[in-house]
This record gives C-alpha cells, sequence and structure tokens, in this order.
C-alpha cells in the first residue's frame, strides 16, 4: 500500500480503532478458538478485560500456520478498515529447532554462524506464520546473578556489536517486505536492562549517563544501524525513571538523536508498571506517561485502550501522538506487505518440512559445537572410543538443554548426551544419574559411584535446570548446587580420570569441581543437538574452539568483575605485596577464575612476530598490527586471534584493555597464518566527561593474544597535526 493511503487509513480511524492498534495480548483475547499463546510474564490477576482487548492490533505469542491464518481470517473479517493483525513472539535462539543460548552463541567468535542460526528461525517461524521476533536481546552484563546472562553475548560492547548486527542480518534479510521467509527484529531491552543492582531481575538501574553511552549503547545502535525494525522498552528505571515512561530515553536519544522511527513496543506490562514503580497513581497516568514518551504498542496491559480516547478527548494528549504511533505500525505491517498478503509466508506444509529439517539439525549441531569452551583439560580429553565410559549427573540423559527462552522447542527433540556418546561408540554407555540437580539420596549417589568403579573415564553432566537462569531466575549462590558437589567429590575419590560436562546459563562458581576435574567443557545450554554437539567434542571429532564472551568469577564476592575493568589509583600489580593499602581482597584475588576471551582446544598455538606499521597514527590515519600464529599441536584447530587496545591517559580513566578486533582461524597441526588488523581513530574513542565521543592524542598500547588474559603488547602514539 502507497505512503499516502497509510495516512488516510490513519485518518478514517476512529479513537478506539487507534488505541487497538496501540495495544498487544496473546491470542485468546482476540478469538476464543485459539490458544492463549506463550505466556511470559506475569499473567494471573492481570485486569484486562476481553472486550478491552478483542480489537488489539498485534498478537504475541502465538504460532503455527493454520491457527494463525484461521486468527487472522477472523480478525479481517470482523475489521472495519481491513488493518492485518501482525504476530510477534521470543523466537530467541531458534523457532523449532532450538540453536544455542545466545551467552553460547557469542562464545563461538562466529558472526557467519549466528547469522546463520537467525535466518534459521527466521525461515520456521515465518512458516509458521510470525511476522516479528522479540530478538537480539543486546544487553550489556556483568553480574552473573542476574539470570538473562543467558540472553546476551556478554560483556563486551563492541562484540555485543557485532552479534547484533549477525542477528538483525539474518532475521531480516536485506529485503523483508518481499522476503517472506524473514522476520521483523525486535532488539531490546532499552535501555541497559542487563545492570540491576544486586543482579536482581526487574531491580534498579542506575548509571551515569557517559556510563549508559559508552557501554550499553553501542550493541542497540549496532542493531539500529543494522535496519532493526523494533525496539522493545526495558522494565527497569534510567536516570530515576521506567524507561517506559522516560520521555528522554525514548524522545529525545533512542528517536531523535539515534534516528529510530520504526515500531516501540513495551516489555509486559511495563506500560502499567509505572504504577508500582511509583511514578503514575493510575492506568490512565501510565498511559499518558508511556504515550508522552513515544511508546507506540502496549504489550499486555490496557491502559492505552482504557485511557487514550478520553485523553485526547480532554485536550490532554495530542491526537497527533496516536496519529505518529498508528501510523509507525502501519508503516511496519506494509513494510511486511501484509496490507496486499494478510498470510504472508504462513504454510503449514512448508512449517511442516523446514522445522527440524536435517539441514537445520546440522547446523544447530555445528553451532552448537563451536558455542561449547573448554575450560580445563590435563589430559583426559578427547576420549577414545575404545575406553569404556561412565556418564553420570543429572544432565546425563536430560532432555533440558534449550534453556529457558526456547518456548517453541519440544523437549521430544533433544539429542541428549546419553544418546550422542551411545551414537559415538555404536553402544549405550553406562548411565546413572547420582543426582538430581538439587537433591541427592545415598542410595543413587551409591548407585552411580558402584557403576562408575567399572569405567575407564568417568564423564559427569552437571549443571543448573533451565528454571535457575533466564527471566526472574536470578541467585545470588552462582555455584553449582551442592547435592552435584557432592556427587563429584564421591566419584573423585574413585581416583579415575574426571570429566566434567556443564550445563548451565550463567558464569558458575566453579569451586568444587573445576579442581576435581581433569578436564571440564562449558556447554552451556546447546539447545536441540546437544547431544550430537557434546559428543563430536568429548571424542575429538569437533575440536573445541569456543571462547568466553563473559567472565567467570573465582566467586559471587567479587562480583561485577569483568575484563574492561579501570586501573584505580591503587592497583594491586603496581603496588608491593606487603602493602597493605592497595585495591585488593584480603580473602579472594581481584582476578575472575576464567577471563574473557579464554577457550582452550585439544591443539596449542603460539603467537610470534607482533609488529606495528608504524609507532606514530596521524590524524585520519591507520596503523597495522601483525602477528603470526602457529599451530604447534597435533590436531588442526580454529583459534580467535584478539586484539585489546589500553588508552594510556584519557580526560576520563580508560579500561587496561578493550576489545577492538578479531580474527577466527583454521590452522593444520604445524601450520602458521599471520593475522593483521586495521587500527584507526575509531578504535580510539570514547566518551568523554562533556558525552563528546572523539579521541585524544598520547600513548596506546596494542596487544593480540589468545584471550584478555594472555597478551603480547606494543606500544604506539597518536598525534593528529597541531594537537599535541
Ligand atoms: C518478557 C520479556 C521480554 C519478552 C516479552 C514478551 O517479560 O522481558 O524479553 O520479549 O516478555 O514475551
Amino acid at each position: 500500500m502507497n505512503e499516502s493511503k497509510l495516512h488516510d487509513l490513519v485518518r478514517n480511524m476512529t479513537l478506539e480503532e487507534k488505541a487497538a492498534q496501540m495495544s498487544q495480548v496473546v491470542s485468546s483475547f482476540i478469538d476464543d478458538k485459539s490458544g492463549e499463546g506463550k505466556i511470559t510474564g506475569p499473567f494471573a490477576g492481570m485486569e484486562v478485560a476481553k472486550e478491552d482487548m478483542s480489537g488489539s492490533g498485534s498478537v504475541l505469542g502465538a504460532s503455527g500456520a493454520d491457527d494463525l491464518r484461521a486468527l487472522q481470517k477472523e480478525y479481517l473479517g470482523k475489521s472495519r478498515l481491513g488493518i492485518p493483525l501482525l504476530f510477534m513472539a521470543d523466537v530467541i535462539h531458534g523457532y523449532k529447532t532450538v540453536f544455542p543460548v545466545p551467552l553460547a552463541l557469542g562464545c563461538t567468535w562466529d558472526p557467519d554462524a549466528v547469522e546463520e542460526s537467525a535466518a534459521i528461525a527466521a525461515k520456521e517461524s515465518a512458516a509458521a506464520g510470525l511476522h516479528v521476533t522479540f530478538s537480539p536481546m543486546v544487553d550489556l552484563v556483568r553480574d552473573p546473578r542476574w539470570g538473562r546472562v543467558m540472553e546476551t553475548t556478554g560483556e563486551d560492547p563492541y562484540l555485543n556489536g557485532v552479534f547484533a548486527r549477525a542477528f538483525v542480518r539474518g532475521y531480516q534479510g536485506d529485503n523483508l517486505e518481499n522476503d517472506e521467509s524473514k522476520l521483523a527484529a525486535c532488539v531490546k531491552h532499552f535501555a541497559a536492562y542487563g545492570a540491576p543492582e544486586g543482579g536482581r531481575d526487574y531491580n534498579t538501574v542506575d548509571m551515569s549517563e557517559r556510563q549508559l553511552r559508552e557501554y550499553y549503547l553501542p550493541a542497540y545502535e549496532a542493531a539500529l544501524d543494522e535496519g532493526a525494525e523494533m525496539v522493545m522498552t526495558a522494565f527497569n528505571t534510567v536516570e530515576g525513571i521506567p524507561a517506559t515512561s522516560n520521555k528522554w530515553l525514548m524522545r529525545d536519544l533512542l528517536r531523535k538523536e539515534m534516528g529510530f522511527n520504526g515500531v516501540l513496543i513495551s516489555d509486559w506490562g511495563a506500560v502499567q508498571e509505572a504504577i508500582p514503580h511509583g511514578v503514575a497513581a493510575d492506568n490512565r497516568e501510565a498511559a499518558l506517561k508511556a504515550v508522552t514518551a513515544g511508546v507506540d504498542i502496549e504489550m499486555m496491559t490496557p491502559c492505552y485502550v482504557q485511557h487514550l480516547k478520553t485523553l485526547v478527548e480532554e485536550d490532554v494528549v495530542a491526537e497527533e501522538l496516536l496519529d505518529e504511533a498508528v501510523l509507525r505500525i502501519l508503516q511496519l505491517k506494509n513494510r511486511l506487505g501484509l496490507f496486499e498478503n494478510p498470510y504472508r509466508g504462513a504454510d503449514s506444509s512448508l512449517e511442516e518440512k523446514l522445522t527440524l529439517s536435517e539441514e537445520h539439525r546440522k547446523a544447530a549441531r555445528e553451532t552448537a559445537a563451536k558455542s561449547c569452551v573448554l575450560l580445563k583439560n590435563e589430559g583426559a580429553l578427547p576420549l577414545k572410543k575404545e575406553q569404556n565410559v561412565a556418564l553420570i549427573g543429572p544432565f546425563a540423559e536430560s532432555t533440558d538443554l534449550m534453556g529457558p527462552w526456547s518456548i517453541f522447542g519440544s523437549e521430544d527433540d533433544v539429542v541428549t548426551i546419553a544418546a550422542g556418546i551411545g551414537e559415538k561408540l555404536g553402544t549405550r554407555p553406562t548411565v546413572e544419574k547420582g543426582s538430581d540437580i538439587e537433591v541427592v539420596s545415598s542410595q543413587e549417589l551409591e548407585v552411580a559411584v558402584e557403576a562408575a568403579k567399572q569405567a575407564d573415564v568417568v564423564v559427569m553432566a552437571l549443571g543448573e535446570h533451565s528454571e535457575m537462569s533466564g527471566e526472574a531466575g536470578s541467585r545470588t549462590n552462582i555455584k553449582l548446587p551442592e547435592a552435584q558437589l557432592k556427587l563429584a567429590a564421591e566419584l573423585k575419590k574413585l581416583g579415575k580420570p574426571l570429566v566434567t560436562v556443564l550445563f548451565n546459563g550463567r558464569p558458575l562458581d566453579l569451586h568444587g569441581v573445576i579442581e576435581e576435574s581433569d578436564a571440564v567443557l562449558e556447554a552451556w545450554y546447546p539447545g536441540t543437538e546437544g547431544g550430537h554437539a557434546v559428543a563430536d567434542l568429548l571424542f575429538g571429532d569437533t575440536n573445541p574452539s569456543g571462547k568466553l564472551t563473559m567472565s567467570f568469577p573465582d566467586n559471587v564476592g567479587q562480583v561485577p568483575v569483568y575484563y574492561n575493568s579501570f586501573n584505580t589509583g591503587r592497583p594491586k600489580d603496581q603496588i608491593a605485596p606487603e602493602d597493605r593499602f592497595a585495591s585488593k581482597y584480603l580473602d579472594a584475588p581481584n582476578e575472575p577464575l576464567f577471563p574473557f576471551g579464554f577457550g582452550l582446544s585439544y591443539t596449542t598455538f603460539t603467537y610470534s612476530g607482533l609488529a606495528l606499521s608504524s609507532e606514530i597514527m596521524e590524524e585520519n590515519g591507520t596503523i597495522w598490527v601483525s602477528v603470526d600464529v602457529t599451530n604447534t599441536g597435533t590436531a588442526a584447530g580454529e583459534e580467535t586471534v584478539q586484539l585489546y587496545v589500553r588508552d594510556l591517559v584519557g580526560e576520563v580513566v580508560r579500561p587496561v584493555k578493550e576489545l577492538k578486533g578479531f580474527r577466527k582461524i583454521h590452522l593444520e597441526p604445524g601450520e602458521t597464518k599471520q593475522v593483521v588488523f586495521e587500527v584507526d581513530e575509531e578504535s580510539l574513542k570514547y566518551h568523554h566527561s562533556d558525552l563528546t565521543c572523539t579521541c585524544d592524542p598520547g600513548d596506546f598500547t596494542l596487544s593480540v593474544g589468545p584471550d584478555s588474559r594472555n597478551t603480547d603488547e606494543l606500544r604506539f602514539s597518536y598525534q593528529p597535526r597541531g594537537r599535541q
């Protein structure tokens, strides 16, 4: 439909119809016959009357080509102006073919693989009738107590930006209107939802605007620059005002400064949550705050449909605010081609053919293998097929491998670790649970220890239940549950090689298992093909290549602990150890157990010949950094070479390291490759105290290595003419 017709449509709509387009509910509010859709927020006690919401312009959480076609038909049959419904859902890391959780996807350091995972998710979802996915979630995180760290790609703004782009490209492609295998992407949660105090979900976020701009905004900016069609608001406050009611954040920053003119949707109930936050007295005031802030669609709560009409009639809200919101919603529907074809892409036979296809499973298996991180290996891995393997632990045969945000995936489709190992060995290994996730009985412990006695090697499959992370899954104790540590201690007593595979959604305090194990493989929630991927790694058919994108603390008392931290005025490593007065703990190291960028391989790599093309960078100049990387082991493998920059003297304090580039390379045994990075002024810029983002003359170091801790460094000086 052409633009002028959209404007005509808006002009013809009543205030009730405008308010209805600006609300979104689960499908059962639209039509009794359809299912409710997936409930992903507080629902019981929501005073949302069906008659209020039956005209809502979009639906969340429903899927299935036939159901959504029927729903659309029913809705259009009742629609005065023939405006089609928009179907949105949380396809976070796969639809039916579930990929690893995003924190694992980030550990691939492979944007192409992540883009492919999003493209496959879009293909399956679009055939099932969906139009929009509430992904990517790009909130930067530094606190593993927060359950939703599993949903992000980690603690670095540069890397989060790279992956935000990959997700958006995969979902939307470059021709969204005509490519019916694509979805509109909704980047979330704007803004800084990943920084709740105490790591407690929905808790207060409070930070300087400089901190917000320097660390938390870049990934949102990247997603929008890549063309993300929608943004979702965050539940938290930003500078004391809930994001969803925050006019500065949404109109001044997001829309005016960042240039976003797409659809802004509230997160579940966040419009009405202005009341418990204490910035609105009732639904009417909550509606006023949100529409003034520029929120186009209210998800799940009735403030807009109950009050926007009277707010306009009483001249409290200009009707233009509704018109601009409705126009953006209709423009999105139009960009998806829904006016010409309201049934876009929904095709049950295609859905049947695509979902969980061999091709999709293969991609999920390969990406899952790339996302696992080898944290320790003192010779126990890879396993040999002639070894007698005992697989022990609550995850040995668990299908809970998809994580807390895989609402359309089915555990029936998941390949378990036992099945994966069994296929490798050609026979089922010894399998015992040994303990539940949080409870262990002496009887099942005894059975497991007995079974392990016959084995050459014990593989422990331990971790968190997927409900122990994800939304509202915050934990103050980030160790493995005591029951599992008890199991590990008992199995350790057997004196056999002990390999631990971890299934969890957050960095854990690994004491109690890291010392006890000869090898530790972090598998996160690896998805539908998890069992195959882990078995491929355990037996060396795939060489581990994953690298952490979020630090593993030594213990929760260190949190937040992250690699790009500030040096402080009393850096521990620059003060005599016997000198008490340094920035350190009396009872723990400053450093995390495993740093950002860390991950081992079955082979070894050496770095040599680090060189700069020049020790001076001039204005608008570029310098090249080169390094030779050699595979000095006996297995082919992939190494992610990382480039970090440090600004030695800034106008504000600057991090001891900042990731500014990486290259994942394949090396055969004995092979050497030269890796070259380009460094220009962009890599030196930062937000000054006046919030301008520029770079200053001065000295910098460039460091290169396999992670953020082990690097070689060289110094250069940035000398723009006339500015010393
Ligand atoms: C949830 C989540 C959000 C999700 C939305 C819709 O509360 O915070 O990430 O997209 O509701 O399910």
